[in-house]
């Protein structure tokens, strides 16, 4: 079962996984990243980078993997995700560029080029901790609702949800690419550690759909239940639908130590 915390803000919750990829990266200086990108992530990649240069951490030899990427917006455009990862994680922690890699999309996102992305993940000897947010229509990376979940890197249509979703992001919702690039839910379940985090209650029903609800390619989110190891880290307003909540704040109390 998925080990859930629910924190009283978004704030105290990103804290909570800002330490934990601090003390994963100290305790493993080679330590590969799963990067999400959207709003969700953001408070953790401030506070993450805050402990780096407190704590001095050496992040020279991370790395990092990115879920996910827009196709056809032109190179440099500021919401590529290649751009936000730049802007929000390989700056403010100091990592190395070339380190950093985004899923395939010059090319429109060939199987080859995807293979290759695959290869690259499996040679840096797999993620060690994967960040995920979810979608209101339970996707985790791009994977919608039906993707398989066996899926691996590769080219996905957005749905419209999504699209109305991210149109906060672009002048109109028309702008919102039509396509994506996606690690697939089979490449994500073999991180070694998959930390999901939601706040908020627009992602309410998505949450306990994916931690409570049966298991369906359905809810992409779903597959968390297959992993051996998952954090899920929420605020109130997005643990509000979940049937066990109780159960989880005493789990969490009561965590061996
Ligand atoms: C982004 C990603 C998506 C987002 C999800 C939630 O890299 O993989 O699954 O995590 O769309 O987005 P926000 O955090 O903007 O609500």
């Amino acid at each position: 079962m998925a080990e859930v915390i629910v924190f009283e803000s978004p704030e105290a919750a990103a804290s909570h996984v800002a330490a934990l990829l601090a003390d994963q990266i100290e305790n493993d200086p080679a330590t590969v990243l799963g990067l999400a990108t959207g709003s969700t992530p953001g408070r953790v990649y401030e506070g993450l980078a805050r402990l780096v240069r407190d704590r001095s951490i050496a992040v020279d030899a991370v790395s990092g993997f990115a879920l996910d990427e827009y196709v056809g917006l032109e190179p440099g455009h500021p919401e590529s995700y290649r751009a936000v990862i730049d802007r929000e994680v390989v700056r403010p922690l100091g990592l190395d560029p070339d380190r950093i890699h985004l899923p395939p999309v010059a090319d429109g996102g060939s199987p080859e080029s995807c293979r290759v992305f695959e290869d690259r993940i499996a040679r840096a000897g797999g993620v060690d901790v994967q960040i995920l947010g979810i979608g209101t229509d339970g996707h985790i990376g791009f994977n919608e609702p039906g993707s398989s979940l066996g899926s691996r890197t590769r080219l996905k249509t957005l749905t419209a949800r999504t699209r109305r979703d991210n149109a906060r992001f672009f002048a109109s919702e028309d702008e919102v690419p039509v396509h994506c690039v996606t690690q697939g839910i089979g490449t994500i379940l073999e991180a070694r550690h998959l930390v999901l985090l939601a706040f908020g209650e627009a992602k309410a029903a998505a949450v306990a759909a994916a931690v409570e609800g049966p298991l369906s390619a359905s809810v992409p989110g779903s597959a968390i239940q297959l992993h051996p190891r998952v954090t899920v880290v929420l605020d109130d307003a997005a643990a509000a639908e979940l049937r066990h909540r109780e159960y989880y704040d005493f789990a969490w109390a009561n965590r061996p130590r």
